[in-house]
């Protein structure tokens, strides 16, 4: 029988929620501990537990079908191996934000990162700041490294950083001053795009729409609240992310309940606001699964 195999990171920045998203799925795991090889219990899909940087060759190459990892380490592999189409991105997946930046000293006196033009700048990233240099015609000599970026500088190896910020600890830590975004990331699902026969095809879907039910269902609430009966569209309108709420009338009473899906965070603001608009029992639910 087919199965497919998922790549995420092992230990970081996404391992943790990447583990979640696919336990949501349904997804048990035989795992021990020291192996990187996690056999599937119930659905017919392994997990692969391995560096991010690795993720997306391990794609490429077809050794795994589906991997979680950042848009800026899938980027970096495809314009290193020219491979633009080799990835296919099916979604962000709005956690592990961070950006590659440039950074400089921060006694360095300089103000915008042309006038770093010519200078030397460490990074882990070459071709993705190579690439983001170019196209703001700014030319530097990179000198790759392939960790400890942050203290290039001190250690008189460079003259500048692109490096992965997040909190900006490790920068302020290392008395570097972030000068320039050059590429916002997040984590994301990315689909080898090499041809994985049909019966793995429909694995990958149904373990796709499990995902994007996971996702929505994080993302969603269920409203149950009364409501005056003309004030039906005024209440709607005021949900965020519903267009078709559920309307039940109330026995002897010109009220209605009214029951919808928000495909949207709900904040007290607009509790606040649809109390205002007449509306009263307002309960908010999670939503646990979903599949459209
Ligand atoms: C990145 C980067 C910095 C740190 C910045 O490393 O290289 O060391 O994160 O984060 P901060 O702004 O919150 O201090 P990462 O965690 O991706 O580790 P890795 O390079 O080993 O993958
Ligand atoms: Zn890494």
């Amino acid at each position: 029988m087919s199965r497919l195999r998922v790549a995420i990171q092992k230990s970081g920045r996404l391992s943790e929620r990447s583990q979640e998203i696919l336990k949501n799925c349904g997804l048990r795991f035989a795992q021990s501990k020291d192996k990187l090889f996690w056999y599937g219990q119930d659905f017919p899909v392994d997990l692969l537990l391995v560096r991010d940087d690795d993720i997306p060759r391990l794609l490429l190459d077809g050794v795994c079908e589906l991997g979680i990892v950042g848009e800026n380490v899938a980027r970096e592999v495809m314009l290193e191996r020219n491979a633009g189409n080799g990835l296919s991105c099916r979604r962000k997946l709005g956690f592990g934000h961070c950006r590659l930046s440039l950074a400089v000293p921060e006694d360095m006196d300089i103000s915008t990162s042309a006038q770093l033009e010519g200078m030397r700048v460490a990074t882990s990233f070459p071709a993705l700041t190579r690439n983001t240099l170019m196209e703001k015609n700014i030319n530097m000599h990179i000198v790759e490294l392939s960790g400890s970026v942050e203290i290039a500088p001190g250690l008189g190896t460079a003259d500048a950083i692109a490096d992965l910020v997040s909190t900006g600890s490790t920068l302020r830590a290392n008395h570097l001053r972030e000068l320039e975004v050059l590429f916002h990331s997040q984590a994301a699902l990315y689909c080898t795009s090499i041809s994985i026969g049909e019966a793995k095809q429909v694995l990958l879907n149904r373990l796709l729409s499990r995902i994007e039910g996971v996702l929505q269902a994080a993302e969603s609430k269920y409203v149950m609240l009364h409501a005056p009966r003309d004030a039906i569209d005024k209440v709607t309108a005021l949900l965020p992310g519903v267009e078709h709420p559920s309307i039940m009338p109330l026995e002897g009473s010109d009220r209605v309940a009214l029951h919808a899906v928000c495909g949207e965070t709900v904040f007290w603001e607009h509790l606040e606001a649809l109390k205002a608009a007449g509306a009263s029992a307002i309960l908010v639910l999670p939503v646990e699964k979903m599949l459209a």
